[in-house]
């Protein structure tokens, strides 16, 4: 049979507290002063050359925002440059071999170092002088063959310090902590170890914690480690000395040994009764808690180790990894006394003979006073009933990781006949049960029994009725093959764990539940609230949850800490905004898990990502806000823009084009009704455009003066009376007005427009100022068909800028002023006149 040990584990915890370091100073002389600042200059000098010495050191940039730097295993082989503020610095796993005397020069806020399994086989006497805040170093497995005192003589702060398994064979001639006064974990030894002597830990005077690994120890000065007091926990190594140097050994022992201090010891290999003898020691001090790793022992050295501590207050015995090379006859120290005896904790026993073992039946004098007896991972497949009879004061009991099954478990608890009535804690988790009503009934008699773990077994169906102890308030049946549940789960309990089973759903009142824990189950939904009126702590992750939301939570009236995190979750508005909330404890339930589990599953945008990152947009949060909302600012942007457009007299414009259109269109369509020949339809020599408002200067003197008939005129040309079109006058009932005007346009030779502030007050005046351009540009008759008359004086600035029409002729055509005085007026007409016949006149000169 293979022989299982336990791996050895070295918890290095990096402690941060800030620590202002102390320099050490020396006096100086003059002429030394003024040695040192040459040196100093010197050095300054070739500084130049010097700075990059042995060719480039590499770089280590993997440090956390908190400066922890982790450049393990990353195959250095010299001391890397790291950030120069760095708190801790493992360097572990690599292949470094020396570290330089500035290798770490300028790291004074290091406070862990570890350059743990590396090829270390030189220091520089100075490496670590600048680490001043170094509370940690581990040089362990190393090829360290000698230590310097030098080393350490300027970490006056380091607690730990750990210098296992390099290849030295005494810890040097003069003493190397000296200076490591505040050291209180502190490890040392290797298989190379042959020698400790009486001074080689002064400056010691207190530990916490003390590892030797001395199996090769030959010399040892009685007292090395007796001066260090208080002394928290002792683990030794010392196989050698146990077997070939019995004395050595129980000089080591005798030293350490005191009844606070927890022993233990490690690789021991007891054979005969002169390898027990050593152990006389500790029980001559007393010492109450004795643990064993990695121990191989006979039923002699038992049987003499049980002898051996006869009578002395212990009170625990923790073994972990043993190999029992007997045949379990160990009744030659049945007249001993272990009445303090209070704990058994065996671990990964191996027991060689296992078809010869022999029952513990003579054990009688060692089973009847424990209170807890563990038995973990040791292949055991039965206690028999007699062995559980002997364990009469016995209160926990753990048998987890073994072989037991439900017809072997009948035998170990009696076939449920109350044997064990005292015990109060079973945990029988990892065995081979699949039972949960043979369970229920072997138990039911333990009428103390409070606690239950039968996690990791094959338990795969409930049945419907289950008789519990009534104590029972703590049942643990995880990582088993459960579908469903039943009333089979007492309503006694206050923790339930049926995580990682096959449950898809919880419906059974527990009125007691302060925890339950469903992790690894198939669960759609959290189970509904008002079953569990106690519960506290709810835990449900890796199921798969879609959602859940405030009502769900609501329905737990104490919940306090919730772990949902590892589900599938939809990440809806409402659930991220829920989650979001309750992350903020907005709620009044904790998560108790990281955040960053809870994570989006479906839509598929969000897949992957932390419910607590998602950013969800209104757009889709807020449909109905967002439509409304919008409708309502483009609506008033509508409004504003028509006001605008309305202020912008967009709208006239408007017209004034369609106007302009329709105008045009109609004005082609009489043109190839009409022919060519459109001088026909002049029926009018000019079309009086005025306002309104001038109505009466155009009527009482405009319209007499050019219509009735002139004899005093001088001209030949001025016999003939004008015919003008006036829109009161002349327009047709009846047709819509833009035609009118339209058509009186065209039939009118010129245009006249009667200007005032009136006109450019008035709407119609301008569409007829329009219809003008259009005709001026493209009608037949030439370039001065519009004639303009200024009724008061009116500047083209005082014309608002949108007219730019009139502006324009403004500033084109010359107008003719109605002047201001009486006796102007004649010469006023006449020009008149003249403009409005103007081009009749060419005509017919040119016809004739
Ligand atoms: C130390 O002891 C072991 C046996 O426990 C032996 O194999 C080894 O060679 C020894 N080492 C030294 C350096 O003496
Ligand atoms: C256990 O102890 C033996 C000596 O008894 C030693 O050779 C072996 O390496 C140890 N195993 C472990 C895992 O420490
Ligand atoms: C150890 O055992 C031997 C026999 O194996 C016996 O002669 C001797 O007296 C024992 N010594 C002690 C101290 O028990
Ligand atoms: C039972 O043993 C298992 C495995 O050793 C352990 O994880 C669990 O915590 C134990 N249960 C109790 C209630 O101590
Ligand atoms: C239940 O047992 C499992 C497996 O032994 C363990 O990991 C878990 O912590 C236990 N649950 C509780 C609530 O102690």
């Amino acid at each position: 049979m293979v022989v299982r040990f336990l791996a050895r584990f070295a918890t290095r915890r990096f402690v941060a507290p800030t620590r202002s370091p102390s320099l050490p100073r020396r006096r100086m002389g003059q002429p030394a002063l003024f040695l040192h600042l040459l040196l100093l200059l010197l050095f300054a000098l070739c500084w130049g050359q010097r700075s990059n010495p042995g060719g480039k050191r590499p770089r280590c940039g993997r440090c956390d925002p908190r400066l922890a730097c982790n450049c393990s295993h990353a195959g250095l082989t010299r001391v890397p440059s790291v950030a120069a503020g760095a708190r801790t610095l493992d360097l572990s796993f690599n292949d470094i071999s020396e570290v330089a005397a500035d290798d770490l020069t300028g790291h004074a806020r290091l406070e862990a170092l570890s350059l743990h399994g590396n090829k270390l086989a030189v220091i520089h006497p100075s490496a670590f002088d600048s680490l001043w805040s170094l509370e940690e170093l581990d040089l362990s497995d190393n090829q360290l063959a000698v230590l310097h005192r030098r080393w350490f003589s300027r970490l006056g702060v380091l607690r730990e310090l750990n210098l296992l398994h390099n290849p030295y064979s005494c810890l040097g001639s003069r003493p190397v902590f000296q200076r490591l006064v505040g050291l209180r974990r502190l490890r040392i030894g290797g298989p190379a170890l042959e020698e400790l002597k009486r001074r080689d830990l002064t400056g010691i005077t207190q530990l916490e914690e003390l590892t030797v690994h001395a199996n090769n120890l030959t010399r040892y000065e009685a007292g090395t480690l007796g001066d260090v007091w208080p002394l928290g926990r002792v683990t030794l190594s010392l196989h050698g000395p146990f077997l070939t140097n019995v004395s050595l050994a129980s000089a080591v022992l005798r030293d350490v040994s005191y009844p606070e201090t927890q022993l233990i010891l490690d690789d021991l290999h007891l054979i005969g009764n002169r390898s027990v003898l050593p152990l006389r020691e500790t029980a001559r001090k007393r010492v109450r808690k004795m643990s064993f790793h990695n121990l191989s022992v006979s039923d002699e050295a038992i049987t003499d180790f049980l002898v051996a501590l006869d009578g002395i207050p212990l009170t625990s015995v923790f073994m972990d990894g043993i190999m029992l090379t007997g045949e379990g006859r160990w009744e030659g120290a049945r007249l001993t006394d272990y009445k303090s005896i209070d704990e058994f904790f065996l671990r990964n026993v191996v027991v060689l003979n296992v078809f010869h073992f022999t029952s513990f039946l003579e054990l009688a004098f060692l089973l009847k006073y424990p209170r807890k007896v563990s038995v973990i991972n040791s292949q055991v497949f039965v206690m028999p009933c007699l062995t559980s009879r002997l364990l009469v004061n016995l209160q926990y009991l753990d048998l987890s990781d073994n072989l037991l099954t439900d017809m072997t478990l009948v035998e170990t608890l009696c076939d449920g006949d109350g044997t064990l009535k005292g015990l109060r804690a079973l945990n029988l988790s990892g065995n081979a049960l699949k039972s949960l009503s043979t369970m229920s009934r072997q138990v039911a008699k333990l009428s103390k029994l409070t606690h239950l773990d039968i996690s990791r077994n094959g338990y795969s169906s409930m049945p419907q009725g289950c008789s519990w102890p009534s104590t029972l308030r703590y049942l643990n049946i995880s990582r088993a093959k459960l579908t469903t549940i039943t009333s089979c789960l007492p309503a006694t309990l206050e923790v339930l764990d049926l995580s990682y089973n096959d449950l898809k759903g919880f419906l059974l009142i527990l009125p007691a539940l302060r925890e339950l824990h469903l992790s690894g189950n198939k669960l759609l939904r959290l189970p509904l609230g008002w079953l569990f009126p106690n519960l506290q702590t709810l835990t449900i992750q890796s199921n798969t949850l879609n959602m859940f939301d405030r009502s769900d939570l609501e329905s737990y009236s104490r919940l306090q800490d919730l772990q949902a995190g590892q589900n599938k979750f939809v990440c809806s508005c409402d659930f991220v905004h829920f989650l979001q909330s309750v992350v903020k404890e907005a709620g009044g339930v904790h998560l108790t898990d990281r955040e960053e589990s809870y994570v989006c599953d479906s839509p598929f945008s969000l897949q992957g990502e932390p419910v607590g990152r998602v950013q969800l947009s209104v757009v889709v949060c807020q449909r109905v806000l967002f439509v409304s909302v919008s409708c309502g600012v483009a609506l008033l942007v509508g409004l504003l823009v028509c006001v605008l457009l309305w202020r912008l007299h967009a709208f006239w414009y408007l017209r004034m084009t369609w106007a302009w259109l329709r105008a045009k269109r109609g004005s082609q369509r009489r043109r190839r009704r009409d022919g060519p020949e459109s001088e026909a339809l002049l029926s009018y020599d000019a079309f009086v455009s005025y306002s309104e408002r001038d109505a009466s200067w155009v009527e009482n003197l405009l319209v007499p003066e050019l219509e009735q008939p002139r004899d005093n005129d001088e001209g030949s040309v001025n016999h003939r009376p004008l015919t003008l079109c006036l829109h009161k006058r002349d327009f047709l009932p009846g047709r819509w007005i833009v035609d009118n005007i339209m058509s009186a346009m065209e039939r009118s030779r010129r245009t006249l427009f009667i200007l005032s502030e009136n006109f450019v007050q008035s709407d119609w005046c301008r569409y007829e100022l329009d219809f003008s351009h259009f005709q001026l540009f493209s009608g037949s008759a030439g370039g001065d068909a519009a004639i303009l008359v200024l009724l008061e004086p009116l500047s083209k600035d005082d014309i608002p800028r949108r007219f730019c029409k009139l502006r324009k002729l403004m500033s084109s055509n010359t107008y003719l002023e109605w002047p201001q005085e009486e006796e102007r007026s004649e010469e006023f007409w006449r020009r008149l006149r003249l403009a409005l016949r103007g081009e009749e006149d060419d005509r017919e000169r040119r016809t004739s």
